[in-house]
Formats: structure tokens, sequence, C-alpha cells
């Protein structure tokens, strides 16, 4: 098949949909922009040139300066708040571009040349030289560069991916970082840290299942005193357990006899070394709460500050403020229903109740690929994404074979449609659901069922 990358949003004069503001359903006959056939693509207010990486969608163009995380009263927006006030001495960063080259989200980062998160079937790319960040680990340096020895960074970030309850191919991130200097007294004033820390968790109600801070499977980096790295980590972990009870030591419940339950896990990531994973203990499950561990030397040798060790974590606001603020679809972040908004007091955590719910509507679409096809999932997750915008609810595919002679694949794929704010009808479901299997022909080469 033709590359998708080159066609995928090439000049046509198929109706595209818009919506008006009282959520009904308006149609227009408008040209798609066209990078592949247009020379440029314009991102937030910046033309850039368009070339065969080029792959980002007018759905996430139209949402890059949204900025959730800073709209008053948005539960995104009280939650960075309140992760902040767990660090009230650090820098906090939140307005930078989500404009970033691959090098400086990858590369600058120590992540290997192979790694799957480069892949254009993965990330934004606006060319092959400018992406959307994928994580805000991609300001490390240039935090670290500016002198910046404890901060927090808040922003939204960019995933092509499957579509769900869970899953938005924009999110917002947390990162942080403190480094100290590399010497006695740098460790001196770890030391001190930590007892500090230590003496706040020691009345509180918290149960910490911890792992080693460093061990064999999870090392110390070689260019490290075994000694430092060992505090740096116990440091880590002892503030990330405090941001811990800042953020769910609150919720009713929460007792002597009932404390917060907070485990640590051993990871991997290609920025840190060693690396952990926390999670939390929430309404009967495990939660995954955030990635972390002592930053990879590389990393603060290139932002020029070779003589400092410190620790690193980021984590995910929307999984965290679903689950505090009782939100159930994480596309309700992006409503702009005054029933969702009005429901919301700055700086205040309240459980969202829900509106009624509006019917939700399904339709299926087959077809055949053809061996060789490259389609991937998060393609049709796009696609369908931008055609009907937050009207889709979920995409999953329920029906895959091969036919034994032609060794073509057959897929099937089942996609929800529903409106947050008003009722869709068959027919206006009908009108998207033929702009999607309309797309997936003249884009994909595929031959529908
Ligand atoms: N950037 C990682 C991600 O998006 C999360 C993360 C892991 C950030 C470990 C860190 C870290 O700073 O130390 O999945």
């Amino acid at each position: 098949m033709s590359h998708f990358a080159l066609c995928r949003w090439k000049a046509c004069s198929r109706p595209s949909l818009t919506f008006l503001f009282n959520g009904r359903l308006q149609l227009r006959v408008a040209r798609f922009s066209s990078p592949a056939t247009q020379a440029k693509v314009e991102v937030l207010g910046q033309q850039f040139p368009t070339d065969d990486f080029t792959n980002i969608k007018p759905a996430i163009l139209r949402k890059v300066s949204a900025q959730l995380h800073l709209k008053h009263a948005h539960p995104l927006n009280t939650l960075r708040k309140l992760i902040e006030s767990a660090y009230p001495d650090f820098t906090h960063a939140a307005t930078i571009s989500p404009l970033v080259t691959p090098f400086k989200n990858f590369d600058e980062l120590s992540f290997p040349l192979d790694h799957p998160g480069r892949a254009k079937t993965d990330s934004y790319y606006v060319n092959r030289d400018m992406m959307l960040r994928t994580h805000t680990s991609a300001h490390e340096v240039e935090m670290f560069r500016k002198g910046e020895t404890k901060w927090l960074l808040t922003a939204d970030v960019y995933r092509r991916d499957e579509i769900d309850a869970s899953h938005y191919p924009i999110f917002h991130q947390v990162e942080g970082a403190q480094i100290f200097t590399a010497d006695a007294a740098g460790m001196r004033e770890v030391e001190a840290d930590n007892e500090r820390l230590a003496g706040i968790l020691a009345s509180a109600h918290i149960a910490i299942e911890d792992t080693p801070h460093v061990s064999p499977a999870n090392p110390v980096q070689p260019e490290h005193d075994p000694v430092f790295a060992e505090l740096v980590a116990k440091n880590l972990k002892l503030s990330l357990n405090n941001l811990m009870l800042t953020l769910f030591g609150g919720v009713q419940g929460i007792s002597k006899e009932n404390p917060l339950r907070v485990r640590w896990i051993e990871s991997y990531f290609p920025f840190t070394s060693p690396s952990f994973e926390v999670e939390v203990y929430f309404q009967d499950e495990w939660l995954e709460i955030l990635g972390c561990g002592v930053v990879i030397q590389a990393t603060l040798n290139t932002a020029g500050v070779p003589n400092k060790i410190g620790w690193a974590f980021g984590l995910g606001l929307e999984r965290i403020a679903m689950v505090l603020f009782s939100i159930p679809d994480i596309r309700m972040f992006w409503s702009e229903d005054e029933r969702f908004l009005s429901q919301f007091e700055d700086g205040k955590i309240t459980s969202f109740k829900p509106y009624s719910k509006y019917p939700s509507c399904f339709k299926d679409v087959s077809f055949w690929v053809s061996q060789g096809n490259t389609l991937h999932e998060n393609d049709i997750c796009d696609l369908v994404r931008d055609v009907a915008g937050d009207l889709v609810e979920d995409v999953k595919r329920i029906d895959h074979f091969v036919h034994p002679k032609t060794q073509r694949t057959s897929l099937c794929y089942r996609i929800h449609y529903r409106s947050m704010d008003s009722s869709l009808s068959n027919e206006e479901v009908n009108v998207i659901q033929d702009q999607v299997i309309s797309r997936l022909q003249e884009h994909f080469d595929v031959e529908i069922r």
C-alpha cells in the first residue's frame, strides 16, 4: 500500500464534520489541511515544513493550546496546585511549549535508537525534526541547564494510543526533580532532609511496602559513589511517600487502623538508575501513580552540572484526578459543558456527580488488509478521532483472522459513539461512520467487507 504518512492528509474535498456550540452536528464541506501535499503545517502559530514523518492531525492541533492544567477551577489545575503545595520551596513551571525536537524528547535522555516510543505509530511528529513531547522528562536537561536544582514542571503531553475511557492522545504530567552537590556537604544536606521527611512520615497514617533503595537488579550507576546513591534514592522515596500523603492521605477512611498503603516496585527507565514505580492502594485496588529514579548522570553532564547527583519523577494527572474527583471518562476533562465545569471549585477536591449519560451507539466496520500493509491500530484510532472528535468513546478490535488461501487479514473494529452533552441520533452517527469508512478506504488501501 502507499505509505500512510504520505497520503493521510492528502487534499480531498470530502465533507468534514464540525460541531456547533449546542453540541449538534453540522456538516460542512471543507478541505482537510494537508501537510503531505501542502508544504507547511501550523502549530501554535508557527509554520513548519512537512515531510514523510508528519502525522499530527487537526483533532490534536485544535487542542494544543488548551492548557487545562492552568484553567481556573479545572480538576487538573487543582491537582497540579495540590502537588505543588507538597513542594513549596521548588520552582514551579507550567507554561513550556509542547514542541520539542526528537533529540530533546529521546536522545538527551539516553533513549536507545530502537525505543518503540520513537515510532511514528506511537508519537506525533510535526516533521522529522520537531514533535509534540511524549513526556515532561523532555525538559529535564533544559531545567537543570538553567541552574534549577529543585523544580516541578506541569505540562500537556501527547501519545498516539488506543481509544477508551482511560486513554486520550493528550494528557498531563508533572515532572519533579531535585539535585544535590555530589560531595560530603551535599550529602549532609540530603541526610538532614531525610531526617525531616522521615519525621513527618513517622506520625502519619501510612504503611509503606518498600524495596531496597539500590540492589543488583536496580543498580547504582558506575559513576556514582554507592553511599551517595543510597542517600539520594532514600530521599526520593521519602519525598514521594510524603507526596502520596498529600494526595491520598486526606481521603475518607484513612486512619491509624486503616493507613494509606503505598508500595514501591523496582522498574526500568532509560534515564534513571535505580528506577522505581509507586503504587497506592485505593478503592480496593493498586493504582499505578508514577515512575521515578536516580537521574542518569549523562543527563546532568549534558546539562552542564556534572558535579550534581539527584532524583526525578513523573506522574500522569488524569488518572489520579479520575479517582480523586470520581470522573468516569477521560474525555470529560475536555468538556465545555457547564454541568461538568460548574461542579468544581478552585483548589477543592470534590466528587463529580454524573449528570444523565446520553445513550451510546456502536457501529462495526470490517475490512480486508493485504499482506504487507503497515496499518497500525493507532492509525485507526487517530482517523476515528479526527472524524468524530470527542464523540468517540471506545474503539476495539473484535475480530481478526487470516484467510488461509489469500493470506489477507480480515479485521473488524467496533466503534462506540456517545456525546457527553446531547443525544446522538442514529442518522448523525451514520454520517460519522460513513466518513470513517471512506477515509479508511482512501488512506489505508483496505477493502471494506
Ligand atoms: N517520563 C516517564 C513516562 O512518561 C515517567 C518518568 C519515569 C519520569 C521516571 C521520571 C522518571 O522523571 O525518573 O513514562
